[in-house]
């Protein structure tokens, strides 16, 4: 029977965020599961892959007032939210900042930036409903190292995604007083459509001196696969505990302290 207990995902509709709805909804067959993205037919392609009656979608643009409150609108009253992950991330076409498009970068700042913190706002009393000092619902924030690193070529995606690891960090401070808490994961490099992006700029190559990295690692078969990153997310929503959640970011790839039980876990689960 399903609870009255929801996992929100954004991102949803593809790559690591289709691949995390995607684990939550068939490892937990009574906690209702909402995907948000802004392609309905894909979002519908994932629900339709997934083999359980706990699956919801909404179509919505996080980055506007209206979608925001689709998603909330989505949810009944009275529901308890007891993950919240933020996968939703607008990639900007790659070139110099100095040259973007001011719209653009509005919209990086739009989707990457105030979508998590205005939906996180919104989804406060559904998140404060789950929260005793016993159970405390969890809000994880799908970071990069791209928060990180001054990658030429990515000026309003490192930007934002700086701020987004900022916003973590703030938020973990001032919602653990709600017993909310707020994590951040850094994926390493992920084998969906954003990377096929990123592959395919076909620019001044002095512009995204690490194009050819990036063409390397996937020839190389080294991408990280979604699924196995959907295992790590499962694992750090589930099994690690409340202060290792929020303390520090944590990275799928250096995750040298996770090591033993992580890798047992993913050899278990897998
Ligand atoms: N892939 C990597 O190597 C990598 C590495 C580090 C970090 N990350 C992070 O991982 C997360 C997921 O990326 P991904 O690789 O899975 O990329 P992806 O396959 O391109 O997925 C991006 C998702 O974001 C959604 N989205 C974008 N703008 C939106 C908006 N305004 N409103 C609602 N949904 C929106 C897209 O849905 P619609 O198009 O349907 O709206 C899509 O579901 C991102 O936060 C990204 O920064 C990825």
């Amino acid at each position: 029977m399903l609870s009255n207990n929801w996992a929100v995902i954004t991102g949803a509709s593809s790559g690591i965020g289709a691949a995390i709805l995607r684990r939550l909804a068939m490892k937990e067959k009574n906690l209702n599961c909402l995907g948000i993205g802004r392609n309905l037919s894909r979002l519908e392609e994932v629900q339709q892959s997934i083999d359980t009656n706990n699956v919801h979608i909404v179509s919505a643009d996080v980055s506007t007032p209206e979608g925001i409150t689709a998603i909330v609108n989505a949810l009944p009253p009275n529901a308890c939210v007891k993950y919240l992950v933020h996968s939703a991330a607008f990639f900007a076409p790659i070139g110099p900042l100095i040259e973007m498009d001011n719209a653009q970068f509005r919209e990086a700042m739009a989707t990457n930036l105030e979508a998590p913190l205005f939906l996180t706002k919104a989804l406060l009393p559904n998140l404060k409903r789950c929260a005793t000092e016993a159970t405390k619902p969890r809000v994880l924030h799908v970071s990069s190292g791209a928060a990180h690193n001054a990658y030429e070529g990515w000026g309003s995606y490192c930007i934002t995604k700086a701020g987004f690891n900022m916003m973590y960090r703030v938020l973990a401070g001032e919602l653990s007083h709600d017993n909310i808490l707020v994590g951040s994961v850094r994926p390493g490099v992920v084998d969906t459509p954003m990377q096929d992006t990123v592959r395919g700029y076909n620019g001044d190559s002095s512009h995204f001196p690490m194009h050819t990295k990036f063409i390397d690692l996937h020839s190389q078969g080294r991408l990280e696969c979604p699924e196995t990153v959907a295992t790590y997310i499962y694992w750090m929503l589930k099994e690690i505990n409340d202060d290792e959640f929020s303390r520090e970011e944590r990275d799928i790839r250096l995750s040298s302290k996770d090591d033993a039980r992580w890798k047992e876990y993913l050899a278990l689960n897998s």
